[in-house]
């Protein structure tokens, strides 16, 4: 059975998370709360990537899935220099009450929703330009589907833990049995995406594996 902590080589995580990249005090804070509190937040190596797509993409709406700490969504907030709008859905009472203060001393246009996102997706009355999924692993297509309808044209969509520590990657009988359902789905959700010739789709092998998907017409 293989037990994987990271998806890289060791030494090629530790190389590429140790470089230096611009943090504001802020974020430097809240990382360091995030490490000393064993909050998972996003790695350094996925959010340098999402800051050169944000850079590139210019989104004004953004939707989160998994608040946590504010921590992601204060990092993209700032990336754009505060142009942006972001809706981002929390369900821990104690995680939420932390973004609040935390997305409350940042000062950028973040808007924190208490609860899951399977019942909070439906609710929402704005459409997004990019959306970043980094809750619940078991239920990204139920996330994906949800969130189609509340797309603009040309969206994005990233969804952070694709490859699960790499257990995404082997054949379900060498995966852990408690693993398994979450593996499963996933492998059922990146068919699926896959599947669909209106979504470019690629995984990259960082953080716990990223999916971005370019989202061709509405649909
Ligand atoms: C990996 S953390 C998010 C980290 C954050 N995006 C960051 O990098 O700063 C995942 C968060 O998703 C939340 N979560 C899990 N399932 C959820 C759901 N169905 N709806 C809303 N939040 C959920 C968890 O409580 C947890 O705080």
């Amino acid at each position: 059975m293989y037990i994987l902590d990271t998806i890289n080589p060791r030494i090629v995580d530790d190389f590429i998370n140790n470089l230096s990249c611009n943090k504001s005090n802020l974020i430097q804070d809240l990382h360091q709360y995030a490490i000393e509190n064993k909050v998972p937040i996003i790695k350094d190596d996925v959010s340098s990537f999402i800051r050169n797509i944000l850079l590139t993409k210019k989104p004004k709406r953004i939707l989160e899935l998994g608040t946590a700490i504010g921590y992601s969504a204060i990092l993209m907030a700032e990336t754009l220099s505060g142009n942006c709008t972001i809706d981002t859905i929390e369900k821990n009472n104690d995680m939420y009450d932390i973004a609040v203060k935390n997305i409350k001393t940042s000062g950028y246009k973040i808007n924190p929703i208490h609860g899951d996102a399977l019942v909070e997706i439906k609710k929402l009355e704005n459409t997004y330009d990019f959306v970043f999924i980094d809750a619940a692993k078991g239920h990204y297509k139920e996330f994906f589907d949800l969130i189609i309808p509340k797309l603009n044209n040309e969206a994005i969509i990233i969804g952070d833990n694709i490859l699960h520590k790499g257990l995404v990657c082997l054949p379900l009988n060498e995966v852990p049995r408690r693993q398994r359902t979450i593996v499963r789905n996933m492998k059922a959700f990146i068919d699926y995406i896959y599947a669909n010739d209106n979504i470019r789709t690629s995984i990259l092998p960082i953080g716990d594996g990223l999916m971005v998907n370019n989202i061709l017409n509405t649909l």
